[in-house]
């Protein structure tokens, strides 16, 4: 075969590749078989609608045609595009994080929207850099809170921490991308055990600094200028009992140490609670991430003695999304 007989023009691609996710019951196969056009061409949509008649390379019609098999097959676009934006910002995406989601923009808001009220409340200006600010993310995944934090608050500085270390590289990854990683001390541990363990040693080097030679995390202290002003988590929160219930891309594609918090799905919060009360400092912010029906568990962990200004953002769909609370 010629190669000229191999190439085939945009429409005549698009128009398979439609029916073929339409066949497969994509959800919006119009727009995914568009996206990954895009994708494979590296076009923008208007050029594909003012093009339709351009003859696209075999090359690219046989990368176009995997991509819409794997895609009819269940596999997220993120996975085959390798992104996701969130917050604005362009993240890698691999089988090994969380793909971002939308509702978990509210975690950055209510973030902010505390830390300005107590700077407000403090007699500072309510446009803070983040000077002076600690911050932890745990169970960072991609990276996608802990880096659009450190963008909003440039001068403040992360631990974000993660049980998966091939999750950490995706993370480091992406602080790279968006020329926080300075900022971002990313460590290996469960919850925030890493900052608690070594509490003693006193010997830690600055925040930000990389992993050292042999690879592993340098030790990070919990010494007084350690401790938190907030504390952000999107942790896993699905039951393992209503994994049935989860869209099979989900399911099947994305980690399950990321999706699942237990047997209930409520598991993790309970420890997340308690490390935060003991590493935040006073008046320090407590930012948690929701499963849709968590609430009911999680804020009972919040006692009075401990937390105060508790309050619940609900998602664009009014489901209860985000818990926040500053610590007494
Ligand atoms: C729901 S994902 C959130 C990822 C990212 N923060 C986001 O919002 O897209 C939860 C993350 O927590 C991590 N994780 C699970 N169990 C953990 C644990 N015990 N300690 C620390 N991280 C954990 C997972 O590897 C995963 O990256």
């Amino acid at each position: 075969m010629n190669r000229v007989s191999e190439e085939k023009s945009v429409r005549a691609l698009l128009k398979s590749g439609i029916a073929q996710l339409r066949e497969a019951h994509v959800p919006s196969y119009t727009l995914a078989a568009e996206l990954l056009l895009l994708h494979v061409l590296g076009r923008d949509r208007a050029w594909i609608y003012a093009h339709p008649e351009e003859e696209i390379s075999a090359v690219s019609a046989e990368r176009y045609s995997t991509l819409i098999g794997r895609r009819a097959r269940g596999e997220p676009p993120q996975h085959l595009t390798g992104k996701q934006e969130f917050w604005g910002l362009e993240f890698e995406v691999t089988p090994d994080v969380l793909i971002p989601r939308p509702e978990t923009e509210h975690v950055i808001e209510v973030a902010l929207d505390r830390l300005a009220v107590r700077e407000i409340r403090a007699g500072r200006s309510q446009k803070t850099d983040g000077a002076g600010f600690e911050i932890g993310d745990i169970g960072t995944g991609s990276g996608c809170i802990a880096i659009a934090l450190a963008k909003e608050l440039p001068a403040a500085a992360f631990i974000a921490t993660d049980i998966s270390s091939a999750a950490l590289a995706v993370a480091r990854r992406n602080a790279g991308r968006h020329h926080v990683a300075s900022r971002i001390q990313f460590v290996e541990c469960h919850l925030l055990n890493g900052v608690v363990s070594v509490g003693a040693q006193h010997a830690a080097p600055h925040l930000g600094t990389s992993p050292n030679a042999s690879g592993h995390e340098p030790p990070v202290t919990s010494h007084h200028s350690r401790f938190f002003d907030l504390i952000v988590s999107n942790p896993p929160y699905v039951g393992r009992r209503e994994a049935a219930t989860l869209m099979r891309e989900v399911r099947e594609h994305e980690p399950g140490i990321a999706l699942y918090g237990g047997e209930e799905g409520h598991e993790l919060y309970g420890d997340l609670v308690a490390q935060a009360a003991t590493l935040l400092k006073p008046a320090g912010i407590l930012v948690l991430e929701l499963g849709h029906d968590s609430l009911p568990a999680v804020a009972p962990l919040l006692e009075e003695s401990t937390w105060a200004k508790v309050g619940v953002t609900n998602d664009l769909r009014g489901i209860p999304r985000v818990l926040a609370a500053q610590k007494t």
